[in-house]
């Protein structure tokens, strides 16, 4: 297990998913957490996993330093942020209106940009020096397309590069500041429900094309998070770590 022990962190998307287990393995590896979500429904998640909570739409941006000011003034630091909190279109690029897609965008993407920049500020005035973890969570779909949701997979692709545009100023800087990438395949979690109630049937059919014939637990890609998130991996910036039980591995038709 990666020792988290003395790290301060935030998590979005806390209330549920891979956000409630990134919270709960953070805080077991020995983490101070501040999780935050749109759903006040996170306050009891944190308080039921020893996290504080904060209330907020990572698509406020001008709200971004108050919750990083939060977590410091709570903590004393900040060491690692996870841009977790994302949402879905579900709308194809003959049904997706301006709305949907900016919705998407302005989650997805630049409350993900916001986040990093908000917490790189903070993470600059670390005692010690500016050192820190910058985790993203992108999805399999930012690799290949969902065709009934453009806005997803593409804002989902844009968080991948987003990552590596963060690694490589961080690392001209000289900052001590990693920023990686995530890459969810289908888990069991909130996302998945929502479309199966559209669509039944579909978490098995999702399941039946991976070669482990089953989702992910959420807790799987908190155990990849919180390896970014630690020291074990000092020379890992701009990274993409795939937690899909091999299913984009898988060759068509096998
Ligand atoms: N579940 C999957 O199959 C899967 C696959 C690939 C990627 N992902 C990604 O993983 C991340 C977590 O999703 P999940 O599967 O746990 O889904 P989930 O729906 O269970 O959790 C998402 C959380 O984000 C919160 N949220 C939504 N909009 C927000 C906003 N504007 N501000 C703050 N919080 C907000 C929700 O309230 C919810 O608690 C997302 O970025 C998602 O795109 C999920």
């Amino acid at each position: 297990m990666p020792d988290l022990s003395g790290k301060a962190a935030i998590v979005t998307g806390c209330a549920s998913g891979i956000g409630a287990a990134c919270v709960k393995r953070l805080v077991e590896d020995g983490a101070s957490v501040l999780g935050s979500d749109i759903n006040p429904a996170g306050e009891n998640v944190c308080e039921g996993l020893g996290a504080r909570f904060a209330l907020h739409n990572v698509a406020d941006t001008q709200k971004w330093p108050k919750i990083v000011d939060q977590a410091v003034a709570a903590f004393g630091r900040l060491d690692i942020l996870v841009n977790n909190a994302g949402i879905v279109g579900q709308a194809s690029i003959e049904e997706v209106s301006d709305e949907i897609w900016d919705r998407i965008y302005d989650i997805n993407i630049k409350g993900t940009m916001a986040g990093c920049r908000a917490a790189i500020a903070a993470m600059k005035a670390n005692p010690g020096g500016p050192s820190g973890a910058l985790v993203n969570i992108a999805s399999t779909s930012a690799m290949a397309a969902l065709p009934g949701d453009p806005a997803y997979c593409s804002s989902k692709g844009a968080v991948r590069v987003l990552s590596k545009s963060i690694a490589t100023h961080c690392a001209q800087k000289g900052y001590n500041i990693r920023c990686n990438t995530v890459i969810p395949g289908a888990t069991e979690t909130g996302i998945l429900n929502a479309a199966e109630e559209q669509t039944p049937g579909l978490k098995a059919a999702v399941a039946a094309t991976s070669p482990m014939n089953r989702l992910g637990d959420p807790a799987e890609t908190a155990a990849a998070i919180a390896f970014l998130a630690s020291d074990e991996c000092p020379f890992m910036s701009g990274a993409e770590l795939l937690v899909d039980g091999a299913a984009l591995s898988l060759h068509p038709g096998f």
